[in-house]
């Protein structure tokens, strides 16, 4: 199994990390444009090895596509992130040149690959990545809500004052946010509803800091989050690798799915060894449908912005 990532600063760098303490990929190959940056982040990682007992190979490049030949799976984290008081969808113009000319790169070498799109704003580069490439949907995915899920389940278990392993729930919708839409009817605390303990407003308010989740870390270190994105991303690679079958929700392309059209948006879906094995239709309630319809409005706006 081998991997490439794709941006070797925060994010990247990272995600190559669990994917190698993880142990389930032979090789991970980092890239980035910044003369032996990778090199250099692969080598440091390298010398971790028989410290963390790991033998996942990693390996770095300065922008060298040849050596990321025959990836199954490709993760995509190159471009800007964040400062304080952007939002993610301010970063559409540089970021997209660079997830297109990425993609194309990966695709050239590595034409059967999954293709993980992490960079913002993710939802529109994951659209961007299905419109320009022609890869099948289902091996085009775009990491956000595994990662606000974790954040969800990170306030759950704060309100709850209950261990992290107890608790459960899902953020579907865009990575944006307003966009995104933590499902706190669903979620549990050892399968009871999270509401037979906390009040309905101390929930709301899990609901409001799940969604500001990465504006309040950008605030306080100044750029975006890693460990989490990396987290998440890892977990989502180790899914498809082991083909485990788990449920993430994730961006994908819809067609008719939750009545969206023409978007890629967070929805539950099933991860193994073709990407996205299948969609999982909730039953959403009216508020919930109208939440997502809303999400789905921001998305195709952003998505507007694209020069297709
Ligand atoms: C975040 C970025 C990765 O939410 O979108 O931290």
């Amino acid at each position: 199994m081998k991997v490439t990532v794709v941006g070797a600063g925060a994010v990247g760098a990272s995600c190559a990390e669990y994917i190698a303490i993880k142990n389930f990929a032979s090789e991970v190959v980092l890239v980035d444009i910044k003369e032996g940056y990778a090199e250099g982040k692969a080598m440091d990682l390298m010398q971790t090895a028989s410290l963390n007992g790991f033998d996942t190979r990693v390996v770095g490049t300065t922008g060298d596509y040849t050596k990321t030949a025959d990836s199954d799976i490709c993760v995509i984290t190159s471009g800007i992130p964040r400062k304080p008081g952007m939002t993610r969808e301010e970063l559409i113009g540089i970021n997209a040149g660079i997830v297109k000319d990425v993609s194309s790169s990966l695709v050239k070498h590595s034409p059967n690959t999954i293709i993980i799109v992490v960079s913002n704003p993710m939802d529109t580069m994951t659209y961007l990545v299905h419109k320009t490439t022609n890869l099948p949907k289902n091996r085009i995915i775009g990491m956000g809500g595994a990662l606000d899920s974790a954040r969800f389940k990170y306030r759950l278990a704060e309100a709850l004052e209950a261990p992290i392993s107890d608790v459960d729930g899902m953020v579907i919708g865009g990575h944006s946010d307003k966009g995104m839409v933590p499902l706190t009817r669903l979620a549990t605390r050892n399968s009871v509803p999270v509401t037979a303990f906390i009040s309905e407003e101390r929930l709301n308010q899990v609901k409001e800091d799940t969604k500001v989740g990465g504006a309040t870390l950008t605030k306080l270190l100044g750029t975006s989050a890693w460990y989490a994105p990396g987290a998440a991303v890892s977990g989502l690679v180790q899914a498809i690798a082991c083909d485990q079958k788990k449920i993430f929700p994730c961006s994908t392309f819809l067609e008719g799915e939750y009545g969206l059209n023409d978007l890629c948006i967070g929805v539950p879906v099933v991860l193994g060894k073709d990407g996205i094995e299948k969609i999982v239709e909730l039953e959403l309630t009216d508020a919930e449908k109208d939440h997502m319809k809303e999400s789905a409005e921001g998305v195709s706006k952003t998505n507007g912005l694209l020069e297709l």
